[in-house]
């Protein structure tokens, strides 16, 4: 081979394999490209083998045209990789463009769940009265959840609530009133609280479910009287349900207030004509109430000579139940938008 030859045969490599280079449509395909030609065995590569085999006066001009041949298609290689990699981040953008033109979704039109409305209708209703809002544990000790409050170990009136043991000596809380306990514990008088929140009980048909919410009062101050408790609760009924709301007490039983008391309304169905709801006695039961037993004003520690007090507790299902005329209590708790969305 002549160096015209080798020349020839360089240029032909050079541009096929620039080419193949520029036709690569992935690095791996660049690479072995690029392999084919400038690699161990590369077709260029092997030229240099060639070069010994040319007359002396021709080797360094083979050396250099050789060199400028591997440098040439070594350059093409570069800048093809540098074309995949940009190509490869423009599809990327085109992928996750954004259309800037298309109109925006609206979101769905949000409204508190009628249990948290009304229970913040009630809160307003009585801190308008100067109660604070109080809260407390909703796994409760045996301690504050009954017996501070005057239910006996084994007494009867702890079947009026069934329970739910997380332990032998911790529960779900199956009402509100530990809240008393605690505060009673925590603060002197006055004191003037509500506190709203979850209670459980192993409970479940039409009305019952096994958590529900309550709102439990409590007022301890010197001479407080039945009377006060009566003028609160008529208050409330009227911001709660109207102003011509009537509502009456009926004698019951707790065993942390004395006298105790069931408190109903005028049924807000038949105006107390009597009717279904109302089961035709023209009143609806809303909640219990009482004047705090001296049993349990003594377990926290005040004086019954010196303090009094009254309180009430009540479920607020129900009362969002009377307010909205709804039927069965499990509507709240299931979340099926198309009751919640006509709140
Ligand atoms: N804790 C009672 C219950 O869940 C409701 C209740 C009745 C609360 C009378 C009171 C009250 O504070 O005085 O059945």
């Amino acid at each position: 081979m002549d160096i015209d030859a080798f020349q020839s045969k360089l240029n032909e490599l050079q541009s096929e394999a620039t080419r193949r280079i520029r036709q690569a449509e992935s690095k791996d395909e660049a690479i072995k490209a690029k392999n084919a030609y400038l690699g161990r065995d590369g077709d260029i590569q092997e030229m240099m083998s060639i070069i010994g085999e040319l007359p002396d006066e021709d080797k360094p001009t083979a050396g250099r045209i050789a060199n400028e041949a591997k440098e040439t298609v070594k350059s093409a290689y570069e800048a093809r990789l540098e074309e995949l990699e940009q190509l490869q981040l423009e599809r990327q953008l085109d992928e996750e463009s954004v259309d800037v033109t298309l109109p925006a979704r609206t979101p769905p039109a949000r409204s508190p769940h009628p249990i948290a409305e009304v229970e913040s209708e009630l809160i307003d209703v009585f801190t308008a009265m100067g109660f604070e809002v109080a809260e407390g544990p909703e796994i409760e000790t045996d301690f504050f959840n009954f017996e501070a409050l005057n239910f006996p170990e084994d007494h009867p009136a702890r079947d009026m609530q069934d329970t739910f043991k997380t332990t032998d000596d911790h529960l779900l809380r199956t009402h509100t009133s530990p809240v008393q306990i605690r505060t009673m514990q925590a603060y002197q008088p006055p004191i003037r609280i509500i506190s709203p929140g979850r209670v459980y009980r192993c409970d479940d048909d039409l009305t019952h479910s096994p958590v529900f919410h309550q709102i439990e009062g409590l007022l301890i101050d010197a001479d407080v009287t039945m009377a006060q408790l009566k003028g609160t609760l008529r208050h409330f009924a009227e911001e709660t349900f109207g102003d011509e709301t009537s509502m009456r007490f009926r004698p019951s039983f707790f065993p942390f207030t004395e006298p105790s008391a069931e408190v109903d309304i005028g049924c807000l169905f038949c105006d107390g004509e009597g009717c279904q709801v109302c089961g035709d006695t023209g009143w609806l039961e809303i909640l219990g109430a009482g004047m705090v037993d001296p049993n349990v004003l003594e377990t926290v520690g005040l004086d019954p000579d010196t303090y009094t007090g009254f309180a009430f507790g009540m479920g607020i299902e129900r009362i969002v139940m009377l307010k909205r005329g709804i039927d069965a209590i499990r509507h709240f708790f299931e979340n099926d938008l198309r009751f919640l969305r006509q709140f």
